[in-house]
């Protein structure tokens, strides 16, 4: 049984590469990307509207310290931004970090909601971006100690976050879409009850999307569909008439997501080395990640898994019926995309190359977010097994040399007191968090890799 089941999944890999690993199709080509007043109208509408009802209460984030320590600090606020990871709003915001928000508890009683920006909203060289993915990010420790404002912790019914600055969204949309039928009417019973929440995923950055015709980690998304962001917002509370009302915005958004772009490199760059670099560049890396520069070019390629070899946990996480039942579903009818066309859902076989622009500010790396730096991604066997960084995002946390987030080592012997800081601890060996695969620098020598990072800064 376990060999036809291999042999199967064989069959599928081989299939799936041959339909997705060169990804466009007609229906891609005519949707226009680019239209400023839309974009413009989605990033007010981002970052001014709540999509979900309000989760804490009104003062939540101010008496949440409570839960970690008898005296108070001197700033309640910035206490509880740096105990979750979250960041000052970069727009106006009320006072409050970007990812919460003033929403409606419930019979008009105000209270903070969450909305995309606290994973999608994330900090660089101290500065704040929309789009940005939030690696300084504590999820867990958000939904167990801000529920109960700093008087109890709550029992979450899954991992929220298994590391600090990864995440599972996965296992919440598995977990949320399962409470609705194809149609997104509730249905009593939830469907696919295994859930995976092992995945520790790296946020991608939204100023990628315009390149891209694929969604996620897999490619299993489809890049032109604006129904396809309102999953995110699939709260047991928002009715179907929710989606159906706020479609237009939604596709207002996906023209914002469109035009945000990559921050440049603000540190010196040797532009000698880095045209070095991109001869090497072109040889090892473009046929997957594309060309940057004047004309870019990229393939959208989903790279089987025996190729690129990185931890599989994030190709097994969605069931099967998912899949399909998403292709069935409200979602998968937008009238523009792929989707539409007739596309099932995409169960691919491998991960999706993703473009590289901005690449120096997105550390950690790989979509579990196991690789911190540049340098260790380009030479696998330096890539540490275990370790701790500050989350914190100043000049003083980012490693020039390598590129990416300074880091130390840990000791498998020193074991964290408490599960706050247990998630401060990236351990390779644990399921889901393999930092393997992905060797195509390891063939270079320690000039070249040199030489590409060089390139790699300037993307
Ligand atoms: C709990 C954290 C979290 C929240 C909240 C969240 N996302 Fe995400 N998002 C993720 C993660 C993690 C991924 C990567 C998933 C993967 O591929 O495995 C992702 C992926 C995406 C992608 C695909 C990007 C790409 O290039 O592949 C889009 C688009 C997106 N999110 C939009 C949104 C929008 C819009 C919202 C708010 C309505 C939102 N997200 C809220 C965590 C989150
Ligand atoms: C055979 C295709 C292939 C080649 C060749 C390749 N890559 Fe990749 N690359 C991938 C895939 C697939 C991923 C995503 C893997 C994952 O997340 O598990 C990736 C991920 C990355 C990432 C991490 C992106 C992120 O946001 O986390 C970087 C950086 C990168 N590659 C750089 C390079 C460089 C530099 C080279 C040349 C030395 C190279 N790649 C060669 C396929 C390739």
């Amino acid at each position: 049984m376990a060999t036809f089941r291999y042999w199967l999944m064989g069959i599928l890999w081989f299939v799936g590469g041959l339909i997705f690993a060169d990804a466009p199709d007609p229906a891609y080509g005519k949707f226009q990307i680019g239209n400023p007043e839309a974009a413009k109208r989605g990033q007010v509408a981002l970052t001014t509207r709540t999509f979900t009802p309000a989760s804490f209460t009104k003062d939540s984030l101010k008496t949440v310290w409570k839960i970690w320590t008898k005296k108070a600090p001197a700033d309640p606020m910035s206490a509880a931004r740096e105990r979750f990871g979250l960041h000052e709003a970069p727009y106006p915001n009320g006072g409050l970090p970007m990812g919460l928000r003033k929403g409606t508890l419930a019979l008009d009683i105000q209270g903070l909601a969450l909305d995309c920006m606290v994973c999608h909203g994330g900090s660089i060289l101290g500065k704040s971006m929309v789009g940005l993915g939030n690696s300084s990010l504590d999820l867990q420790a958000l939904f167990e100690e801000l529920p109960g404002a700093g008087l109890r912790r709550i029992a979450t019914p899954y991992h929220f976050s298994r590391t600090r600055g990864t995440n599972e969204a996965v296992a919440t949309s598995v977990y949320l879409f399962g409470l609705r039928t194809p149609e997104l009417d509730f249905q009593l019973t939830r469907t696919y009850p295994k859930l995976v929440d092992t995945l520790c995923g790296d946020v991608p950055a939204w100023w990628l999307m315009k390149k891209k015709a694929t969604l996620y980690a897999t490619g299993e998304g489809d890049a032109r569909s604006s129904r396809g962001l309102m999953q995110f917002s699939l709260h047991p509370l928002n009715q179907k008439v929710f989606f159906e009302k706020e479609e237009s915005t939604f596709k207002d958004i996906l023209q914002y997501l469109y035009s945000i772009e990559a921050p440049k490199y603000p540190f010196m760059v040797n532009h000698s080395l880095a045209v070095r670099g991109l001869g090497i560049f072109q040889n090892h890396c473009s046929k997957c990640h594309g060309t940057y520069g004047e004309n870019p070019t990229y393939p959208n390629k989903i790279v089987p898994l025996e190729d690129v070899a990185t931890d599989p946990g994030r190709l097994n996480a969605y069931p099967m019926e998912f899949a399909q039942k998403y292709s069935r579903s409200w979602f998968a009818k937008g009238h523009e995309g792929w989707l539409a066309d007739g596309y099932q859902g995409r169960v691919n076989a491998g991960y999706q190359a993703p473009p590289l622009d901005g690449i120096w500010a997105t550390a950690p790396y790989l979509h579990n977010g196991s690789v911190p730096t540049l340098g260790h991604l380009l030479e696998s066997k330096t890539r540490p097994a275990r370790f701790t960084r500050s989350y914190l995002t100043t000049e003083s946390d980012y490693d020039k040399d390598k590129i990416g987030w300074i880091i130390r080592r840990v000791d498998p012997k020193e074991f964290p007191t408490n599960a706050h800081e247990a998630r401060k601890i990236y351990d390779t060996n644990e399921v889901g968090r393999s930092n393997q695969g992905h060797d195509y620098g390891d063939s270079l020598t320690d000039e070249e890799r040199k030489a590409l990072l060089e390139y790699l800064k300037t993307l």
